[in-house]
């Protein structure tokens, strides 16, 4: 008998393997790569291998569980055997520790609690809403906007020196607003960049909640200004030279975006520029594409849009010159930039 061997657990299936196989294995590789990192195993063999009793220590955990977790992780290329002992792989240690570039980790404990949420998404396509916005359940269980928002700044730690690259700030300009600017890491980031900034930022309540705690870290608590409240009604005022809308429009409607980009345009000064972040709905769907939608429908109700849509939202609000820049590698989105 001839096995075909799917390159990836995750991969569509279409072999003669057990079908079953392909909802098993992406289940277990979910859950050993979140237990890895809600009990800390990636960190503890951030500073180099460790054998089984000593990592089984550091985790406080039994020898037997921790050598089947990471028997498991061995075979899906997250740790390597160095002799008897286990180490983590260049990837891992990049993507899921301190030491690496990003450390990804409260995108697993993100994924811890957003995974037992995915048990009513047969409810959500029936319905094709949410029984509950993500956003209803943060003010429910204020502790996952805290963990939202940890996961945000990983991403945006990974996207800044895109923008620092691509957003160009000139010495007159010094209002930025952020609108969902969420764990202020973008705004911080600006600010630090260019002294003459100030920063005002927009977001729900439960997602600010470990903002001024990074803003006086950063020691910019005198530039940067919280304002909580939803930003389809709130009143954020005018003459801002820079507004960002980053990774913000997959979570509202068509016509809601419209109306914002609209306010947005009133409430630039001339010359000023909107700077968008986002994943852009190209047809065909890619699979990235398509989960992802599937998941706004089950957190937000909201999905996606196509870059014409953009481009109508933007030249209906006056915008002339609209620059679209799609991100290496591309999973990271795209930026339009905008200006009047
Ligand atoms: C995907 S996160 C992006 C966070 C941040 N802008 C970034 O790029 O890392 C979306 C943010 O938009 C905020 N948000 C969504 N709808 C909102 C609304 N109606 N009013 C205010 N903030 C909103 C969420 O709370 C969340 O912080």
């Amino acid at each position: 008998m001839t096995f075909t061997r799917k390159p990836d657990v995750c991969q569509t299936t279409g072999s003669a393997e057990l079908a079953m196989l392909d909802v098993y294995m992406p289940m277990m590789k979910s859950a050993a790569i979140i237990s890895a990192g809600q009990l800390g195993l990636f960190e503890a063999l951030a500073n180099g291998p460790l054998a089984l009793n000593a990592l089984a220590e550091k985790i406080q955990s039994s020898a037997q569980g921790t050598v089947a977790l990471a028997d498991f992780l061995v075979t899906l290329g997250y740790l390597e055997k160095q002799g008897e002992s286990f180490t983590n792989t260049p990837s891992t240690q990049r993507w899921f520790t301190s030491q690496g570039q990003i450390d990804y980790t409260p995108g697993l404990l993100w994924t811890k609690e957003a995974w037992p949420m995915m048990g009513a998404l047969g409810e959500a396509v029936r319905s094709g809403k949410p029984e509950k916005t993500l956003w209803q359940a943060m003010v429910e269980k204020p502790q996952l906007g805290h963990l939202f928002a940890s996961y945000m700044a990983a991403f945006a730690q990974d996207l800044g020196p895109d923008l620092i690259k691509h957003v160009p700030v000139a010495p007159e300009q010094t209002r930025l607003l952020d609108l969902g600017g969420s764990h202020g890491l973008h705004s911080i980031r600006f600010c630090q960049h260019y002294p003459q900034l100030s920063a005002q930022i927009v977001d729900l309540p439960s997602a600010l909640m470990q903002t001024p705690a990074s803003i006086a870290q950063a020691q910019l608590s005198d530039r940067i200004t919280l304002s909580p409240g939803d930003l389809l009604e709130h009143d954020w005022g005018r003459e801002h030279d820079l507004v960002f809308y980053l990774s913000v429009a997959h979570n509202h409607t068509a016509a809601d975006n419209r109306r914002v980009i609209q306010r947005i345009a009133e409430s630039l000064r001339p010359g000023g520029l909107l700077v968008i972040h986002e994943y852009l709905a190209e047809r065909p769907l890619n699979a990235l594409q398509a989960a992802f939608r599937l998941t706004l429908l089950f957190e937000t109700g909201t999905q996606t849009h196509a870059p014409e849509d953009y481009a109508e939202w933007l030249s209906a609000a006056g915008f002339t010159s609209m620059t679209r820049i799609d991100l290496d590698p591309l999973e990271k989105g795209s930026l339009i930039l905008a200006r009047r």
